[in-house]
């Protein structure tokens, strides 16, 4: 990374997890330490805050960029996703990441993968795990493989997809992985729009009423601080953001910050949680109360 340690004048690249476990036992022979954040790339300033703060406590950084086709369910925006490999390699440059794992689709599931790594109970009852049957199940198999091919010391992930980091927590647990998860704080634009690479596909229009949810959510968040119950709390933002544009929206949820049940009222801690839709564009928002 771009620290005091010798930062690469290049980012390595690799295609397949024979190379990557060659070059990550390299570098713990070394005496390296190795940090993970894996992605799908369209990389924004988001990730790149991953990586930047991943790379404050090891020594290497390894990025993948793998668009995962387990984790979209049939008429999701897999195919149109966006991809931007060459643009994505140079901001990885940009900042010293010491290694880009792009792996192929064959190499993460060769003729006959049959195996999936699905994580039960309440954290996967609700909210995305309602609305994108199977997604989670497709993240902790995509990203325990990651993980034990690269086996880094540490992995990043965003709070930005707050339910995602829960049941990855959940399964480092309850698998006995070797890694520890750093959560990073949500990146915004100006106008406290949460950065995600499905940004892209919104209008000037659409873009203005998205940069609004984040507002809703403050909002139903002071509300709650003053006492309002988490039933009302949500009703009055699930109404507020339908009349500012939004197309639909999926749910507005109020829940304990660990195990995502619901929560009645505000007790000193809680997150609220939202996902909505413009268009065809889905966003999700999240907010600690
Ligand atoms: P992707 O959406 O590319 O996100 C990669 C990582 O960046 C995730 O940990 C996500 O939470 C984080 N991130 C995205 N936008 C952010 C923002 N504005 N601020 C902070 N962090 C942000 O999440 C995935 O990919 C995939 O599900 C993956 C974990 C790679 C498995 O395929």
């Amino acid at each position: 990374m771009a620290y005091p340690k010798a930062a690469p004048e290049r980012t390595l690249v690799e295609h397949g997890p024979a190379g990557l476990r060659r070059w990550c036992a390299q570098r713990r022979r070394a005496g390296e330490t190795i940090g993970m954040v894996p992605t799908m790339g369209a990389l924004h300033e988001g990730h790149l805050n991953l990586m930047t703060e991943l790379g404050k406590v090891v020594d290497r950084v390894v990025v993948s960029i793998f668009v995962n086709p387990t984790q979209f369910a049939p008429g999701e925006d897999f195919g149109r996703y966006p991809r931007q490999e060459e643009a994505d390699l140079a901001k990885l440059a940009s900042i010293g990441v010491d290694m880009a794992y792009l792996p192929t689709p064959e190499a993460m599931y060769p003729r006959g993968f049959s195996s999936e790594i699905t994580v039960g109970g309440p954290l996967t009852e609700r909210l995305e795990a309602v609305i994108r049957p199977g997604h989670f199940t497709g993240v902790a198999t995509v990203v325990a493989k990651l993980l034990l091919q690269t086996m880094p010391d540490v992995a990043a992930f965003g709070e930005k997809d707050y339910q995602q980091l829960q049941v990855l927590r959940r399964m480092v647990a309850d698998l006995d992985l070797p890694v520890e998860i750093l959560p990073v704080k949500t990146v915004r634009d100006a106008f406290g729009l949460a950065l995600s690479s499905r940004n892209a596909y919104l209008s000037d229009a659409e873009r203005a009423i998205a940069r609004r949810l984040n507002v809703v959510l403050a909002d139903a968040a002071q509300a709650l601080r003053a006492g309002a119950t988490g039933a009302a709390a949500c009703a009055e933002a699930e109404r507020t953001l339908r009349e500012i544009g939004f197309t639909g929206v999926d749910y507005v949820a109020f829940a304990d910050p660990d195990t995502l049940a619901p929560l009645a009222k505000f007790d000193g801690r809680g997150r609220l949680l939202a996902a909505v839709r413009l268009g065809k564009t889905r966003l999700i928002d999240n907010t600690a109360v």
